[in-house]
């Protein structure tokens, strides 16, 4: 296969072409696409359009997928295969999820700056999120880079938060947002997690890890912790670090959570909009400094 990557953002983001990903991908051409993932934090395959079984063949390629991993579990019925993520505004039998729906609430989350699964035991790797259907106005998906966001503090601010931890909760992150409802069930099944703020990547950059479910900085007054948490959100997300992504029928859009974060932007929920993920899971970077020490 000839593939082609041409850059679509001053820092970061690509778009791939001449890779059928409907076709059994070789060894070499996987390890391509492994240095372009690496190189460039998030890649766009347009005009795809994968069967469920080809996109997690395909993720399979990155690495082992996370299963199971929608928020909502409690009374509802799953539309699409277990080992994707049900990114939509339908429900089973293709209708457009009623305003109160649990499962749309919570998704509405997903319009808050975040990266994948920061909130679970293992952390996301990558994400493969593929477009079924498409809302014609709205609906784009925003990037941000959070090594050109690192890069790009002050020097007092890096040292600042150097060795710094933060919680990460998406039972907290939705209730920012006045999401309350969850069941006892998903609440045990989702307790916080302890993260660092600061990440060396395998690249040899260094990246911000931050996300919506960041609540508090441990050891620090909450509210302190709370306001530095959102300075660097506000940092991280100013235009020159944003990439948008409009989504066309069939598009693939794969990225590196530990290297970016990401929301989905507002669209008119009359329309469908029909998105599944394939989340590859991180199982590396398990333990945090601060479980490590209380640990001993
Ligand atoms: C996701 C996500 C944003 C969007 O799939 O993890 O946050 O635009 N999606 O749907
Ligand atoms: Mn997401």
């Amino acid at each position: 296969m000839s593939i082609t990557v041409t850059p679509l953002h001053a820092t970061f983001a690509a778009r791939v072409e001449g890779a059928d990903l409907t076709q059994p991908i070789d060894e070499a051409t996987a390890d391509v696409l492994r240095d372009a993932i690496d190189t460039h934090g998030v890649l766009v395959f347009p005009g795809e359009k994968l069967t469920e079984d080809q996109q997690i063949d395909f993720a399979n390629l990155f690495g082992t997928l996370d299963v199971r991993n929608g928020i909502i579990q409690t009374g509802i019925k799953q539309r699409i295969s277990e080992r994707l993520v049900d990114i939509s505004n339908i429900d089973d039998k293709g209708q457009l999820l009623d305003r109160q729906n649990r499962r749309r609430m919570a998704n509405l989350g997903n319009q808050l700056w975040h990266t994948d699964a920061s909130f679970k035991a293992t952390t996301a790797k990558y994400s493969l999120l593929h477009a079924h259907t498409v809302v014609s106005e709205g609906g784009e998906t925003q990037y941000a880079d959070m090594c050109a966001a690192y890069d790009a503090l002050p020097q007092k601010m890096k040292d600042k938060i150097a060795d710094l931890e933060a919680e990460h909760s998406v039972i907290a992150s939705r209730a920012s947002m006045g999401f309350m409802d969850f069941s006892d069930e998903e609440r045990a099944a989702l307790p916080p997690q302890v993260r660092p703020l600061v990440r060396e990547l395998p690249s040899g950059r260094t990246s911000l890890y931050l996300a919506s479910h960041a609540s508090h900085i441990i050891g620090w007054p909450i509210p302190e912790g709370r306001m530095l948490i959102r300075d660097l959100m506000e940092h991280a997300t100013q235009r020159e670090f944003v990439y948008t992504h409009n989504w066309e029928i069939g598009d693939l859009v794969m990225w590196d959570n530990r290297r970016t974060m990401h929301r989905a932007r507002p669209f008119d929920e009359s329309e469908a909009r029909d998105m599944r993920r394939a989340t590859v899971m991180d199982p590396d970077w398990q333990v945090s400094r601060h479980e490590l020490a209380s640990t001993g």
